[in-house]
């Protein structure tokens, strides 16, 4: 994949879900406590996707990438990379990529009830020219099965009561989590934007769901906070100088913040389903959360019952888009087992961080936890028109 552009985003580009089946507010209190900017206002040249909060934009301009197999100038400027007020111009291949909204947006209308059946990915599948003619070795060769669908072959051999149980116990047991109020840590960032070398960084979290993550930049901090209600991410690196969290973004912040402490995951959805999936060399056990039989959240279990991979949702209208979360690593903290190395892959990013030391308990202020200060934001520049 070549998701070059993505630098551009830092890690800190969070991403987005929007409301045609929003969830805020469903896995907790959840809720933004101001609107968040949304795209007609923070930039220029928005004449279809308007109204939807920066973070969900940029999900759907992930999607856009992941559907053509290319960054983000396969469409825009190839400029923008220096000049981010340069995704504002205009290119043939935006056009084109709007008379692709309406021609979805017409048949979903049209075959699908309006539901976000038929997206970008649904044709392009990672390709600018979408096949027209059969592959027979799709037919005949290997099956490949993605281990993050939403749809899980559903399983009788474990339930999901017992999977949270021997997860529980596989780390600590839940009289030990419950001992760990805090965590410190400090190690390293990497990502495209940092052509994948390594810068520092840092995490505070506070039970039960409390999180900041500082990445020292080149220019100045990337700040990722959620306060146990509400989500921010400021930086040089943001899209806008304060990208303030909603929908599926917010409530995956939320679940990031939980898996620190994670005894109540377990009672953070009303039903679960299990299925199994192949991760690589593990045969994991899955646990799926949903409100109102709608999927919300993949845990996956390697065989000592640890959690290795969790994988979220987030709804735009230009369909639903996944954000995966590997966690590796696992190391006594306090007598708990907390994953060193994590994961997180987005349409539009993807950040690596690994932790070289984390301490428990250690006091935190409470300011640690406070809205960030704007930071000077990619584009700035439109954002102020
Ligand atoms: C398939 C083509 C395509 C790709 C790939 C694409 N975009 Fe876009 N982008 C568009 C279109 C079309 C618009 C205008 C949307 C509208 O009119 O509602 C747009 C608008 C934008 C804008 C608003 C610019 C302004 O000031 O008006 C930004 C910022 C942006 N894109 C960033 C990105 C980023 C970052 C990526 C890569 C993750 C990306 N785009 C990938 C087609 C694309
Ligand atoms: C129903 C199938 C279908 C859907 C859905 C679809 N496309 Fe396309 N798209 C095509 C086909 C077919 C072409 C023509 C490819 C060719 O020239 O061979 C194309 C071409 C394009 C091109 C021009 C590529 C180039 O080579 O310059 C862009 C950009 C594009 N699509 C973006 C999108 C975006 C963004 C979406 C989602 C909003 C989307 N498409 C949804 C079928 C689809």
């Amino acid at each position: 994949m070549r998701f070059r552009s993505t630098r551009l985003f830092v890690g800190a580009a969070a991403a987005a879900a929007v409301c045609v089946l929003s969830t805020a507010a469903l896995l907790g209190q959840a809720a933004p406590a101001q609107a968040p900017l949304t795209s007609d206002t923070a930039f220029k040249n928005v004449t279809m996707l308007k109204g939807l909060p920066v973070d969900t934009f940029f999900e759907a301009m992930g999607m856009f990438a992941n559907a053509m197999g290319n960054d983000c100038t396969f469409c825009h400027d190839k400029q923008a990379y220096f000049d981010k007020s340069l995704f504002a111009t205009q290119t043939p291949r935006m056009m084109r990529a709007r008379q692709m909204m309406v021609m979805m947006n017409t048949i979903n209308k049209t075959y699908f009830n309006g539901e976000t059946r038929v997206t970008c990915f649904t044709c392009h599948q990672g390709n600018e020219q979408p096949k027209r003619v059969p592959n027979l070795a799709l037919q005949y060769g290997e099956p490949i099965d993605d281990p993050n669908s939403m749809d899980l072959i559903p399983n009788d051999t474990f339930t999901a009561e017992e999977t949270f149980t021997k997860y529980l116990n596989a780390i600590g047991g839940a009289d030990r989590i419950a001992k760990v109020t805090s965590f410190v840590g400090k190690g390293s960032y990497s990502g495209f934007d940092t052509a994948l070398s390594d810068i520092p960084v840092e995490i505070y979290s506070k039970a039960p769901e409390q999180m900041t993550l500082i990445v020292k930049t080149f220019a100045g901090d990337s700040i990722r906070v959620f306060d146990g209600q509400n989500g921010w991410m400021a930086g040089p690196d943001t899209p806008v100088p304060l990208v303030t969290l909603s929908g599926g973004n917010l409530e995956r912040a939320k679940l990031e913040a939980m898996l620190w402490y994670p005894t109540p995951i377990r009672t953070a959805f009303p039903e679960w389903k299990v299925g199994l999936a192949i991760l690589g060399d593990i045969d994991a056990h899955v646990v799926q959360g949903l409100i109102k039989g709608v999927p919300q959240a993949n845990f996956y279990f390697d065989n000592a019952g640890v959690l290795v991979r969790v994988v979220t949702w987030t709804r735009t209208p230009v369909g639903i888009i996944p954000t995966q979360i590997d966690l590796e690593d696992y190391r006594d903290v306090g007598g708990v087992k907390v994953p060193f190395f994590r994961t997180v892959s987005q349409t539009y990013m993807q950040m690596k961080v690994h932790f070289k030391e984390i301490q428990a308990n250690v006091p935190i202020p409470a300011s640690r936890f406070a809205q960030p200060a704007p930071g000077t934001g990619a584009i700035r520049r439109t954002a102020q028109q």
